[in-house]
């Protein structure tokens, strides 16, 4: 009797302290703090369930994969479509089904057996000359001789570059994505570098008058986040939101996925639940200026004029497939030389 009843205790303890260890999750992002830090805060108030976070500037799939099955990763969040299905290539991540997650996020914008979703999306816009009578633009526009000697970009090796070539292969084939790449190169006012705010500076400094760059820095320019000189820089010029030909503004994305051996997988699927609510997608989309993922929530005041998005609708699954053919054409046109 009196063993029974410890017997008793003892399972009910056990099976508390299972209940009181599930209340918490491991999350491994390659995201700055400050970004996200007010989130989870928010999602540990709204929930009880505490965030242990492992930041990681590089390295995150390494990390891992060496941890294996014992990995205590529950969520990777990370941005960029290509790092994102490199984790699903890799076998890091698992498979989630959400009406939550699939009523938020359009379906172009998570991978279609649930690996990966999107979080907030960046947009490569076209940063011109305040001067300029320039109303629209196309990417396909960039390599157009009008353009000769005017135009800044960074490397055709970086990922946002890349990413940009790999949907113009998408969209016009490998053959066209080459001539786009070279009548770009012809066009360059200096060499292909630096970083994407580099493109407002030399637009002030006279060097060049448009140039492709990403939307989020365009807030954090004018928010005076960068430091008083992008507040300058950022003056100098006017944001327009390019498009294909036949098509919408292309994006980039942050997301996460649900970790393979994720030991707390109901919590991991909780915390991107909670991501895609109204609120969290203001307060993610707000923190780093991008675009929310789910449609209705507003972006930041601060990018007000470029708030109209038309995300482009191709797969970003077949960008990232992309990405390889996308480097090499860069390479084999000397797009850096
Ligand atoms: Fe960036």
């Amino acid at each position: 009797m009196r063993l029974g009843l410890s017997g008793l205790i003892g399972a009910v303890l056990a099976a508390q302290a299972v209940a009181a260890g599930a209340q918490e999750l491991n999350l491994y992002t390659t995201r700055e703090p400050g970004l996200i830090e007010p989130l989870l805060a928010s999602f540990t108030e709204s929930t009880g369930v505490k965030v242990n976070t492992i930041f990681l500037k590089d390295g995150l799939p390494e990390r891992v994969e060496q941890e294996g099955e014992a990995s205590p990763a529950d969520v990777l969040m990370t941005v960029d479509i290509g790092n994102l299905v490199d984790l699903v290539d890799r076998g890091l991540t698992q498979p989630v089904e959400s009406e939550v997650l699939a009523a938020a996020i359009p379906a172009n914008l998570r991978d279609k057996d649930g690996n990966w979703f999107a979080l907030s999306q960046r947009a490569r816009v076209l940063y011109a000359d305040k001067d300029l009578d320039l109303s629209s633009f196309t990417y396909e526009d960039l390599a157009k001789p009008e353009w000769k000697g005017k135009v800044c970009i960074r490397s055709g090796q970086h990922p946002y570059n890349v990413a940009l070539t790999a949907s113009y292969i998408v969209h016009h084939g490998e053959e066209a994505a080459k001539a786009w790449l070279e009548g770009v190169k012809a066009n360059l006012a200096r060499q292909a570098g630096g970083g994407d705010r580099d493109v407002a500076r030399d637009i002030m400094g006279g060097i060049c008058e448009i140039g492709i760059a990403n939307s989020y820095y365009v807030g954090l320019m004018r928010s005076g986040a960068g430091g008083p000189e992008q507040e300058e820089w950022v003056k100098a010029i006017k944001v327009v939101l390019p498009t294909f030909e036949g098509g919408g503004t292309q994006v980039n994305v942050s997301g996460a996925a649900v970790a393979k051996h994720a030991p707390n997988r109901d919590q991991a699927v909780q915390l991107l639940e909670y991501l895609v609510s109204d609120e969290a997608q203001k307060l993610y989309a707000e923190a780093n200026f991008e675009y929310p993922v789910k449609p209705g929530v507003a972006v930041s005041p601060v990018i007000e004029d470029i708030a109209d998005l038309k995300a482009d609708g191709t797969d970003l699954t077949e960008i990232a497939r992309q990405r390889k053919a996308a480097s090499e054409l860069a390479e084999a046109v000397g797009f850096d030389n």
